[in-house]
């Protein structure tokens, strides 16, 4: 048994007690910019010689058209885009260059094709006045040539080493494709799973957050800021975007100053110690002010407290949906209250460029708000190394070329550690590659179109492996293999259930592949019911009838309530999305190549009406006996107050065990370590990796500390 989490995780957690320690000597130094007179005397001197309008266009951000999208295989890299013909695209195209040539633009994002990153760099470095480089950016949250598995089902591998180094991927092919900033990590605390960005981030644990935030910064940002296999890594979404009431994506929270302070910024802070000078303002409000117009978050804690130094961009348009939350009056107003607030950069509005000229000439805006912005975002390009050379990630020999082979092994690798095993009863897995008749059920069996996530908007260079190949490809005699989808994602099929009920009966163990589409997580995908979809649970029940042991490989976005024949299956494997590797990683688990590791970064409630349920809750007044529901006590009725499967549950194939724990000392002063032992024994004749965790808890507190 070999140990390397358990042991990272273990002094993590008694660090983890202590919010101020957040990052190390090494991560702060990423901040000291030491030639730094120089830089800022190059700034300054450029900053003198803008007019009012150039300043303005640095401020804008807008998205890249390509003169070539006219072709299906460009235009699907960015499916937000209205369709153009070729003359249509020719002209739009024509249209930014002219734009990007005034100096009304400032940074691109979203290019489907490198042609355009070049020609409009070029318009920007040779053909504007000044000469001033933009920026590149799109969302490569987790693979761009190369898909890794979300980001989610990453935090289930507890390590995130595993993340700094699927991060560095994701870098080296975004950069390939001209980028130099991604919008990623999504560090946003998710504890109600009903809120379907769960899927981007790192689930409900601060200390997990903070750790895999930092380690997502250092991966992008691998090289250093000016790598020209690096990107920059813009943080979001700030903050407490995950917080949403009843977890209703855009919706606001009413936070205390506590709860914010201990719970959703810490990973920020975290990503901001290990390096990152960008942030994204989040689309909520807290406490009733808008993110995009609150000067006490993204100036006074950002800035004032956190030593933030580089440039805040506004979140697809936020600057002007101040006006829907009924916080700006007109777009003026609103670009007006952005710009105070701390917010440098507008997502697409356009709102910056068209007002802040006027606002400024007009007197109501001051000319040193405006110049601070366009000096954070000055300063940014001048991080990733822009003003040296424009063109450093513009690169067609490395464009062209493929994927280091390395990547897909690491994917591989990736995807194997997120596998949860959350039960497994008379130890049906792990399954035998030969003599066992396998009966693969559910419309996920040979899904192609749900093995990436909802974040995947580069087409991979490789089609990913569904589960049906991969366990193909496991077996000596794949005819032993029979696949039957039972169903689709949300209704019947057909004759379905009757030839899922029979090739059950013909086989000696079922695998039930269920769960979540990838447009039921992501952005603007909230449910109310977080459980399998209604035809699939149908198909569950059927095969159960027949007796048959039923292991569920679940694909999922978030935490889901199991009911009935899935959750009393003899056997779940979380499966998430996956990426590249979906099928030969779930094969390689299912029949015990590996033995699964990971452990849940999310609590799986008893009921969705549970949420938001999170292992960190308040201790109550009047909490329940174990497992009863007994009246004038916290709990929903008819369910006891417990999860069905708790953060950090994760079953492997040996047989663990944990000996007493001793403690170096008999108190852990607030800003001290302890060592605590404990001896690990693995009873079982396999190998495994176990994910040890330690939780702390402050028995008497002057403020009510969490259950666990
Ligand atoms: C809106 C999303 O909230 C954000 O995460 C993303 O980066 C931007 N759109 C740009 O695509």
């Amino acid at each position: 048994m070999h140990l390397p989490r358990r042991q990272f995780l273990l002094s993590a957690a008694i660090a983890g007690a202590v919010f101020a320690m957040a990052g190390s000597g090494a991560d702060a130094a990423a901040n000291d910019i030491s030639d730094s007179a120089e830089k800022k005397r190059f700034l300054d001197a450029l900053l003198a010689r803008m007019t009012l309008e150039e300043k303005a266009g640095q401020l804008n951000l807008q998205a890249v058209i390509s003169p070539n999208m006219a072709d299906p295989d460009i235009a699907k890299q960015n499916p937000f885009l209205p369709p153009a013909t070729k003359a249509e695209a020719e002209a739009r195209f024509a249209e930014l260059l002219a734009a990007v040539r005034r100096g009304d633009i400032g940074g691109l994002m979203t290019p489907m094709d490198l042609e355009s990153v070049f020609l409009t760099q070029q318009a920007a470095v040779k053909e504007s006045r000044l000469g001033i480089p933009l920026f590149f950016a799109a969302d490569i949250i987790h693979g761009c040539k190369t898909v890794f598995p979300v980001p989610l089902a990453e935090a289930a591998s507890f390590e995130p080493e595993l993340a700094r180094r699927t991060a560095q991927a994701c870098a080296v092919e975004a950069s390939a494709n001209g980028l130099d900033m991604t919008f990623a990590p999504m560090v946003d605390i998710g504890r109600d799973q009903r809120w379907g960005r769960v899927v981007e981030g790192a689930g409900e644990d601060v200390l997990l957050g903070r750790l895999f935030a930092a380690a997502r910064v250092a991966g992008f940002q691998h090289g250093g800021r000016a790598d020209a296999t690096s990107v920059l890594a813009c943080v979001k979404h700030f903050a407490a975007y995950g917080a949403a009431e009843a977890g209703l994506d855009y919706q606001g929270n009413a936070l205390s100053e506590r709860v914010l302070y201990e719970v959703y910024l810490p990973p920020f802070k975290a990503a901001f110690e290990a390096g990152a000078i960008m942030a994204m303002a989040s689309f909520n409000t807290i406490d009733g002010v808008p993110s995009t117009g609150n000067g006490r978050l993204l100036t006074d804690i950002l800035r004032g407290q956190f030593g933030f130094t580089g440039a805040v961009v506004s979140d697809y348009e936020s600057e002007r949906e101040l006006i829907e939350h009924g916080f700006a009056a007109d777009e003026r107003e609103a670009a007006l209250l952005a710009l105070q607030a701390g917010c440098d950069v507008g997502m697409i509005s356009g709102l910056f460029l068209q007002h802040v000229p006027n606002l400024v000439r007009a007197g109501v805006l001051e000319q040193t708000v405006v110049d601070r912005a366009v000096r954070r975002i000055l300063f940014v390009k001048q991080e990733a190394g822009l003003f040296d050379n424009p063109f450093r990630r513009i690169d067609f020999k490395r464009h062209r070329q493929k994927a280091p082979a390395a990547h897909r092994a690491l994917a591989q690798e990736a995807a194997v550690k997120s596998v949860v095993l959350l039960k497994n009863e008379h130890g049906v897995l792990p399954l035998r590659t030969k003599g066992q008749r396998i009966a693969l059920i559910g419309p996920f069996a040979e899904d192609t179109a749900n093995l990436n996530g909802p974040w995947s908007p580069f087409v991979p260079e490789t089609p990913s492996v569904p589960l049906a190949t991969g366990l193909r490809a496991s077996l000596q005699d794949p005819s032993l293999l029979q696949v039957v989808a039972g169903c689709d994602y949300t209704s019947p099929l057909p004759g379905g259930l009757e030839a899922a009920v029979s090739a059950a009966r013909a086989a000696d163990v079922v695998v039930l592949a269920l769960g979540e589409t990838e447009t039921m997580s992501g952005e603007s995908a909230s449910r109310t019911n977080i459980v399998v979809p209604a035809a699939q649970q149908a198909l569950a029940e059927a095969v159960a009838a027949t007796g048959k042991p039923v292991v569920v490989v679940l694909r999922n976005g978030r935490a889901l309530a199991l009911e009935g024949a899935v959750r009393d299956a003899q056997a779940i494997l979380v499966g998430w999305f996956l990426g590249s590797a979906t099928g030969d990683a779930l094969a390689s688990v299912l029949f015990g190549t590996v033995s699964p590791s990971g452990r849940l970064p999310v609590s799986f409630p008893l009921a969705s009406g549970q949420e938001p349920y999170y292992y960190a809750r308040e201790s109550s007044g009047r909490p329940p006996p174990a497992g009863s529901t007994q009246r004038f006590t916290s709990h929903f009725l008819g369910i006891p107050d417990e999860p069905l499967y708790p953060f950090g549950h994760g079953l492997t194939y040996g047989e663990i065990s944990y000996g007493p724990t001793q403690c170096s000392a008999d108190a852990l002063a607030a800003d001290g370590s302890l060592e605590v032992f404990a001896e690990v024994r693995n009873a079982g004749t396999r190998a495994v990796e176990e994910v040890v965790q330690l939780y702390v808890h402050d028995r008497a507190a002057p403020v009510v500390q969490p259950v666990r």
